[in-house]
Protein backbone atom coordinates (compact mmCIF):
# COMPACT_ATOMS: atom_id res chain seq x y z
CA UNK A 1 0.00 0.00 0.00
CA UNK A 2 0.74 3.73 -0.40
CA UNK A 3 1.85 5.97 2.07
CA UNK A 4 -1.94 8.09 1.42
CA UNK A 5 -3.88 4.68 1.36
CA UNK A 6 -2.51 3.35 4.38
CA UNK A 7 -2.94 7.26 5.89
CA UNK A 8 -6.49 6.24 4.99
CA UNK A 9 -7.08 2.73 6.59
CA UNK A 10 -5.78 3.88 9.71
CA UNK A 11 -7.93 7.27 9.77
CA UNK A 12 -11.15 5.07 8.93
CA UNK A 13 -10.02 1.77 11.51
CA UNK A 14 -9.22 4.33 14.25
CA UNK A 15 -13.20 5.94 13.99
CA UNK A 16 -14.55 2.66 13.55
CA UNK A 17 -12.58 1.44 17.10
CA UNK A 18 -12.87 4.29 18.54
CA UNK A 19 -8.70 4.76 19.13
CA UNK A 20 -6.69 7.32 19.85
CA UNK A 21 -3.35 8.25 18.40
CA UNK A 22 -0.54 9.58 19.94
CA UNK A 23 2.89 10.33 18.36
CA UNK A 24 5.61 11.88 20.46
CA UNK A 25 7.57 14.72 18.35
CA UNK A 26 10.52 12.53 17.13
CA UNK A 27 7.94 9.96 14.82
CA UNK A 28 8.72 9.84 11.47
CA UNK A 29 6.45 12.89 9.40
CA UNK A 30 4.42 10.28 8.10
CA UNK A 31 3.15 9.00 11.00
CA UNK A 32 2.78 11.97 13.01
CA UNK A 33 0.23 12.78 10.23
CA UNK A 34 -2.34 10.03 11.55
CA UNK A 35 -1.93 11.41 14.93
CA UNK A 36 -4.89 12.65 17.18
CA UNK A 37 -2.03 14.42 19.42
CA UNK A 38 1.71 14.89 18.64
CA UNK A 39 3.38 16.38 21.31
CA UNK A 40 6.34 16.39 23.85
CA UNK A 41 6.62 13.54 27.24
CA UNK A 42 4.12 15.60 29.12
CA UNK A 43 1.27 16.55 26.32
CA UNK A 44 1.34 12.89 25.75
CA UNK A 45 0.84 11.88 29.48
CA UNK A 46 -1.53 14.93 29.79
CA UNK A 47 -3.58 13.74 26.42
CA UNK A 48 -4.04 9.87 27.44
CA UNK A 49 -4.99 10.77 30.95
CA UNK A 50 -8.02 12.94 29.55
CA UNK A 51 -8.96 10.54 26.82
CA UNK A 52 -12.23 9.12 26.51
CA UNK A 53 -10.83 6.33 23.86
CA UNK A 54 -11.42 3.15 24.68
CA UNK A 55 -7.80 1.83 22.47
CA UNK A 56 -4.62 3.95 22.70
CA UNK A 57 -2.17 3.66 19.79
CA UNK A 58 0.93 4.90 20.95
CA UNK A 59 3.46 6.16 18.57
CA UNK A 60 6.53 6.49 20.80
CA UNK A 61 8.94 4.25 22.60
CA UNK A 62 7.64 1.79 25.37
CA UNK A 63 8.15 3.88 28.85
CA UNK A 64 5.26 6.23 27.16
CA UNK A 65 3.00 3.68 26.40
CA UNK A 66 3.55 2.01 30.06
CA UNK A 67 2.91 5.57 31.34
CA UNK A 68 -0.47 5.70 29.23
CA UNK A 69 -0.90 2.01 30.65
CA UNK A 70 -0.51 3.43 34.40
CA UNK A 71 -2.66 6.74 33.69
CA UNK A 72 -5.58 5.13 31.90
CA UNK A 73 -6.43 1.67 34.00
CA UNK A 74 -9.61 0.75 31.94
CA UNK A 75 -7.89 1.50 28.22
CA UNK A 76 -6.45 -0.93 26.48
CA UNK A 77 -2.75 1.07 25.42
CA UNK A 78 -1.13 -0.60 22.23
CA UNK A 79 2.90 -0.39 21.19
CA UNK A 80 3.13 -1.00 17.34
CA UNK A 81 6.50 -2.48 17.71
CA UNK A 82 7.72 -3.79 21.15
CA UNK A 83 11.76 -3.25 20.49
CA UNK A 84 10.68 0.33 20.32
CA UNK A 85 12.66 0.87 23.75
CA UNK A 86 14.63 3.84 25.29
CA UNK A 87 18.85 3.74 26.40
CA UNK A 88 18.19 6.25 28.75
CA UNK A 89 15.00 4.55 30.22
CA UNK A 90 17.59 1.21 30.78
CA UNK A 91 20.40 2.62 32.42
CA UNK A 92 18.85 2.21 35.67
CA UNK A 93 16.27 -0.54 37.58
CA UNK A 94 14.29 -0.68 39.78
CA UNK A 95 16.49 -3.21 42.10
CA UNK A 96 19.39 -0.63 41.27
CA UNK A 97 16.99 2.27 42.73
CA UNK A 98 16.37 0.59 45.55
CA UNK A 99 20.00 -0.04 46.26
CA UNK A 100 20.13 3.19 46.00
CA UNK A 101 17.76 4.50 48.44
CA UNK A 102 18.79 1.98 50.72
CA UNK A 103 22.28 4.07 51.17
CA UNK A 104 20.11 7.85 51.33
CA UNK A 105 17.27 6.97 54.11
CA UNK A 106 14.36 9.56 53.65
CA UNK A 107 15.87 10.91 50.14
CA UNK A 108 12.81 12.52 47.65
CA UNK A 109 13.47 10.61 44.94
CA UNK A 110 12.82 11.83 41.54
CA UNK A 111 12.27 10.14 38.39
CA UNK A 112 12.22 11.46 34.86
CA UNK A 113 9.62 10.61 32.80
CA UNK A 114 12.18 8.18 30.30
CA UNK A 115 11.92 5.14 33.44
CA UNK A 116 10.46 1.84 33.58
CA UNK A 117 7.05 1.74 35.40
CA UNK A 118 8.64 -0.19 38.44
CA UNK A 119 11.29 2.69 38.43
CA UNK A 120 8.56 5.24 38.59
CA UNK A 121 6.56 2.68 41.32
CA UNK A 122 9.91 3.29 43.71
CA UNK A 123 9.88 7.30 43.37
CA UNK A 124 7.96 9.90 44.79
CA UNK A 125 7.95 11.94 42.00
CA UNK A 126 7.54 11.98 38.21
CA UNK A 127 9.32 14.73 35.73
CA UNK A 128 9.28 15.46 32.22
CA UNK A 129 11.70 18.21 30.70
CA UNK A 130 8.85 20.67 30.49
CA UNK A 131 8.56 20.67 34.18
CA UNK A 132 11.39 19.46 36.07
CA UNK A 133 12.60 22.61 37.51
CA UNK A 134 8.91 23.53 38.74
CA UNK A 135 9.16 19.90 40.63
CA UNK A 136 12.25 20.03 42.13
CA UNK A 137 11.18 23.68 43.39
CA UNK A 138 7.94 22.07 45.19
CA UNK A 139 10.21 19.72 47.49
CA UNK A 140 11.58 21.47 50.83
CA UNK A 141 14.79 22.82 50.58
CA UNK A 142 15.86 20.69 53.22
CA UNK A 143 15.29 17.72 51.58
CA UNK A 144 18.19 15.34 50.22
CA UNK A 145 16.76 14.86 46.68
CA UNK A 146 17.99 11.78 43.96
CA UNK A 147 17.59 11.95 41.24
CA UNK A 148 17.41 9.59 38.01
CA UNK A 149 18.11 8.84 35.37
CA UNK A 150 19.40 11.47 33.16
CA UNK A 151 23.27 13.43 34.68
CA UNK A 152 22.66 16.11 32.04
CA UNK A 153 19.07 17.20 32.88
CA UNK A 154 20.08 16.52 36.31
CA UNK A 155 23.02 18.98 36.53
CA UNK A 156 21.22 22.10 34.75
CA UNK A 157 18.49 21.56 37.54
CA UNK A 158 21.15 22.18 40.14
CA UNK A 159 22.56 25.03 37.78
CA UNK A 160 18.36 26.28 37.74
CA UNK A 161 17.74 25.51 41.07
CA UNK A 162 20.81 25.71 42.82
CA UNK A 163 19.48 22.59 44.52
CA UNK A 164 22.57 19.57 45.56
CA UNK A 165 21.45 16.63 44.39
CA UNK A 166 22.47 13.59 43.70
CA UNK A 167 22.14 12.27 40.41
CA UNK A 168 22.43 9.13 38.64
CA UNK A 169 24.98 8.74 35.71
CA UNK A 170 22.51 7.65 32.85
CA UNK A 171 22.09 8.81 29.78
CA UNK A 172 20.25 9.14 26.37
CA UNK A 173 23.16 8.01 23.71
CA UNK A 174 20.85 10.18 21.15
CA UNK A 175 21.40 13.31 22.99
CA UNK A 176 24.61 12.23 25.03
CA UNK A 177 26.41 12.30 21.42
CA UNK A 178 25.56 16.00 21.01
CA UNK A 179 28.99 17.15 21.86
CA UNK A 180 30.21 20.75 23.07
CA UNK A 181 32.29 20.42 19.31
CA UNK A 182 28.76 20.42 17.48
CA UNK A 183 27.69 23.47 19.43
CA UNK A 184 30.80 25.04 18.66
CA UNK A 185 30.70 24.23 14.57
CA UNK A 186 27.21 25.56 14.38
CA UNK A 187 28.15 28.98 16.28
CA UNK A 188 30.31 29.44 13.35
CA UNK A 189 28.21 27.42 10.50
CA UNK A 190 25.08 29.41 11.09
CA UNK A 191 25.85 32.34 12.52
CA UNK A 192 22.44 34.14 12.48
CA UNK A 193 20.62 31.95 14.20
CA UNK A 194 19.02 31.24 18.03
CA UNK A 195 19.76 27.98 19.53
CA UNK A 196 17.41 25.61 21.21
CA UNK A 197 19.18 22.75 23.34
CA UNK A 198 17.74 19.83 24.59
CA UNK A 199 18.37 18.97 28.84
CA UNK A 200 18.95 15.50 27.54
CA UNK A 201 22.37 16.77 25.72
CA UNK A 202 25.76 16.02 26.38
CA UNK A 203 26.79 19.68 25.68
CA UNK A 204 25.22 20.48 28.50
CA UNK A 205 27.98 19.86 30.76
CA UNK A 206 30.54 22.31 29.02
CA UNK A 207 27.71 24.90 28.22
CA UNK A 208 25.82 24.91 31.69
CA UNK A 209 26.72 28.38 32.03
CA UNK A 210 26.01 29.98 29.22
CA UNK A 211 22.98 28.31 29.19
CA UNK A 212 21.55 29.52 32.32
CA UNK A 213 22.86 33.13 31.52
CA UNK A 214 20.83 32.64 28.17
CA UNK A 215 24.18 33.36 25.80
CA UNK A 216 26.22 31.23 23.79
CA UNK A 217 29.15 33.40 22.13
CA UNK A 218 26.74 36.28 22.03
CA UNK A 219 23.86 34.35 20.82
CA UNK A 220 20.74 33.65 22.33
CA UNK A 221 20.53 30.13 23.54
CA UNK A 222 17.31 28.38 25.14
CA UNK A 223 16.83 25.26 27.36
CA UNK A 224 13.62 23.78 26.42
CA UNK A 225 11.79 19.87 26.28
CA UNK A 226 10.59 19.28 22.86
CA UNK A 227 7.18 21.32 22.52
CA UNK A 228 9.37 24.23 25.00
CA UNK A 229 11.22 24.38 21.59
CA UNK A 230 7.89 24.77 19.63
CA UNK A 231 6.39 27.59 21.51
CA UNK A 232 9.44 29.16 22.08
CA UNK A 233 9.94 29.04 17.85
CA UNK A 234 6.30 30.19 17.81
CA UNK A 235 6.80 33.37 19.37
CA UNK A 236 9.99 34.48 18.47
CA UNK A 237 10.87 37.19 16.10
CA UNK A 238 14.37 35.20 15.25
CA UNK A 239 13.88 33.69 11.69
CA UNK A 240 16.84 31.13 12.09
CA UNK A 241 17.42 28.27 15.19
CA UNK A 242 19.89 25.47 15.54
CA UNK A 243 17.88 22.75 16.97
CA UNK A 244 19.96 20.96 19.77
CA UNK A 245 17.49 17.63 19.87
CA UNK A 246 16.19 14.11 18.21
CA UNK A 247 15.89 15.35 14.57
CA UNK A 248 12.30 14.02 14.27
CA UNK A 249 10.92 17.73 15.80
CA UNK A 250 12.35 19.46 12.55
CA UNK A 251 9.31 18.16 10.83
CA UNK A 252 6.70 20.11 13.12
CA UNK A 253 8.87 23.40 13.09
CA UNK A 254 9.39 23.88 9.22
CA UNK A 255 5.01 23.04 9.38
CA UNK A 256 4.25 25.50 11.74
CA UNK A 257 6.20 28.21 10.81
CA UNK A 258 6.80 27.92 6.83
CA UNK A 259 8.84 30.94 6.80
CA UNK A 260 11.90 29.81 9.32
CA UNK A 261 14.96 27.97 8.74
CA UNK A 262 15.92 25.26 11.10
CA UNK A 263 18.80 23.64 11.21
CA UNK A 264 19.64 20.18 13.08
CA UNK A 265 22.78 20.67 15.61
CA UNK A 266 23.68 17.57 14.90
CA UNK A 267 22.01 16.04 11.92
CA UNK A 268 22.14 12.20 12.53
CA UNK A 269 21.07 12.54 15.74
CA UNK A 270 18.46 9.64 14.92
CA UNK A 271 16.37 7.14 17.92
CA UNK A 272 16.17 4.32 16.06
CA UNK A 273 13.93 3.71 19.16
CA UNK A 274 11.56 6.00 17.95
CA UNK A 275 12.05 5.23 14.15
CA UNK A 276 10.96 1.88 14.49
CA UNK A 277 7.16 2.81 14.62
CA UNK A 278 6.01 3.10 10.46
CA UNK A 279 3.11 3.57 9.52
CA UNK A 280 2.49 -0.44 7.83
CA UNK A 281 3.19 -1.03 12.03
CA UNK A 282 0.38 1.48 13.44
CA UNK A 283 -2.15 -0.22 10.63
CA UNK A 284 -1.36 -3.80 12.24
CA UNK A 285 -1.19 -2.57 15.42
CA UNK A 286 -5.01 -1.13 15.11
CA UNK A 287 -5.88 -4.36 13.15
CA UNK A 288 -4.67 -7.01 15.53
CA UNK A 289 -4.68 -4.89 18.53
CA UNK A 290 -1.29 -5.76 19.18
CA UNK A 291 0.96 -5.09 21.15
CA UNK A 292 -0.69 -4.50 24.35
CA UNK A 293 1.13 -2.78 27.49
CA UNK A 294 0.55 -3.62 30.92
CA UNK A 295 1.44 -3.06 34.01
CA UNK A 296 1.14 -5.32 37.26
CA UNK A 297 -1.63 -3.42 39.22
CA UNK A 298 0.68 -3.60 42.31
CA UNK A 299 3.71 -1.40 40.72
CA UNK A 300 1.13 0.56 38.42
CA UNK A 301 -0.27 1.72 41.93
CA UNK A 302 3.05 3.19 43.15
CA UNK A 303 4.05 4.79 40.21
CA UNK A 304 0.21 6.53 39.60
CA UNK A 305 1.07 7.86 42.56
CA UNK A 306 4.59 9.10 41.14
CA UNK A 307 2.90 10.64 38.60
CA UNK A 308 -0.26 12.10 39.41
CA UNK A 309 2.27 13.99 41.56
CA UNK A 310 3.47 15.57 38.91
CA UNK A 311 0.53 16.06 36.69
CA UNK A 312 -1.40 17.85 40.23
CA UNK A 313 1.27 20.09 39.67
CA UNK A 314 1.65 21.26 36.54
P1 LIG B 1 10.43 15.57 25.56
O1 LIG B 1 9.74 15.39 24.26
O2 LIG B 1 9.52 15.37 26.72
O3 LIG B 1 11.19 16.85 25.62
O4 LIG B 1 11.49 14.37 25.72
C1 LIG B 1 12.47 14.07 24.88
C2 LIG B 1 12.77 12.63 24.81
O5 LIG B 1 13.89 12.24 24.67
C3 LIG B 1 11.71 11.68 24.81
O6 LIG B 1 12.25 10.45 24.69
FE1 LIG C 1 15.12 7.43 24.77
FE2 LIG C 1 16.88 9.12 23.80
FE3 LIG C 1 15.26 7.89 22.14
FE4 LIG C 1 14.29 9.77 23.77
S1 LIG C 1 15.74 10.07 22.11
S2 LIG C 1 13.40 7.75 23.37
S3 LIG C 1 15.58 9.47 25.58
S4 LIG C 1 16.82 6.91 23.42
Amino acid sequence: MQREELQAAIRELKREKNALILAHNYQVPEVQDVADVVGDSLALAQAAARSQAELIVFCGVHFMAETAAILCPDKRVLLPDLEAGCSLAESITAEQLRAWKAQHPGAVVVAYINTSAAVKAESDWVCTSANARKVIEAIPPEQEILFVPDMFLGAWLQAQTGRRMYLWLGECHVHAAMRPEDVHAALEQYPEAEFLIHPECGCMSSTLYSCAVGTLNGRKVTVASTDGMLRYVRQSPAEEFVIGTEVGLLYRLQQENPGKRFHALKPDAICPYMKRITLQGVLRSLQEEVYQVTVPEEIAQRARRALQRMLELV
